[in-house]
């Protein structure tokens, strides 16, 4: 049995691993939110290690508000880089295998074809300059360590696009959304387990990056119309292009994830966005009868 400490764990990513982790009767995982271990105060991690000891960590903590980070960059900087190197140097001083997710705002979004995870990364925004920090602070750490690279995530926990055109299409008749910005969802559900089924697998660790994310590739917009019809609300949605819809930081316009790398190791291809779509409204919903 593996044993693995999720940090961030009240947060939306953190929420799809607890709600999974019943499946992986061979792993036992620890719960642990911010008020438990803060990243940036190893001294409750150690004292969590103490009490429970485990082999891995999944970091789901993270700074993760895009456009605060354009007037909080320092406290991006603060989580997601030098978090992140607390917890390299914590699990390097205990032998422990470190897994964290990265995002696809690392890269500028000018790539026509879908990137890889040898492309360059080039950060347009805060948020994006501090992810990459950590991704370049995990590339060099020397306890064993890979990165998922997701984008779009979206699922019945915490604050996504999901939930949030839902419920403002069931109040409005009418709403926009971009249809320029083009990526791939990532149904956080589908993503746990995922990384639930990896954890023992022989191979996972010959590579320190993987993305993972969710075809077909699509724009807000179309996303958005799925979400409502999906919902069944009749809310019209405009498609409009970026410029009608600035926002403090930029966003890359196409930042496709080329998932080849990850597909090579998984034992079912990665089902497309839009049966993750229908699976999270179904929680959704089932959550709201409730
Ligand atoms: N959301 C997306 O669309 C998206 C897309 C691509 C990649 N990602 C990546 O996926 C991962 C998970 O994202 P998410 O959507 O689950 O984010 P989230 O809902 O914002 O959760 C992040 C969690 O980290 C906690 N946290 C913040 N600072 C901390 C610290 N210093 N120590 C310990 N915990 C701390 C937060 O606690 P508080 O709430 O108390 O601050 C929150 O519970 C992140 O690495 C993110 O960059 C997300």
């Amino acid at each position: 049995m593996s044993r693995y400490l999720v940090t961030g764990a009240g947060g939306q990513l953190g929420n799809c691993f607890k709600s999974v982790a019943s499946e992986f009767s061979q792993h036992q995982l620890f719960f642990a939110n911010r008020s438990e271990i803060d990243l940036n105060q190893p001294s409750s991690l150690a004292a969590y290690f103490e009490r429970q000891s485990f082999e891995g960590i999944l970091n789901c903590a993270a700074y993760t508000q895009v456009d605060q980070a354009e007037k909080e960059r320092e406290e991006a900087q603060k989580i997601n880089g030098i978090g992140v190197q607390k917890l390299v140097d914590f699990a390097t001083a205990n032998g422990l295998k470190l897994i964290h997710f990265s995002t696809d705002f690392i890269f500028d979004g000018s790539n026509e074809k879908a990137y890889l995870e040898t492309d360059t990364p080039n950060p347009i925004n805060a948020y994006g300059e501090s992810k990459y920090a950590g991704e370049v602070i995990l590339s060099r750490a020397p306890c064993a360590h890979v990165t998922f690279r997701i984008s779009w995530l979206f699922s019945p926990f915490g604050n996504n696009f999901v939930k949030t055109i839902r419920s403002i299409s069931r109040s409005k008749t009418e709403i926009n959304v971009v249809n320029d910005q083009v990526g791939k969802p990532t149904y956080g559900i589908d993503l746990a387990r995922t990384v639930l089924g990896l954890l023992d697998h022989p191979d996972l660790f010959n590579f320190s990056l993987y993305h993972f994310a969710q075809g077909p590739a699509t724009n807000w917009f179309e996303f958005a119309q799925r979400i409502v019809e999906l919902s069944g609300e009749t809310c019209l949605v405009n498609p409009i292009p970026s410029k009608e819809y600035p926002t403090p930081a930029k966003r890359p316009m196409r930042s496709v994830l080329d998932t080849s790398r990850i597909e090579k190791i998984v034992p079912l291809p990665i089902r497309n966005w839009e049966l993750g779509l229908r699976d999270c409204i179904e929680q959704i919903r089932s959550h709201e009868t409730i």
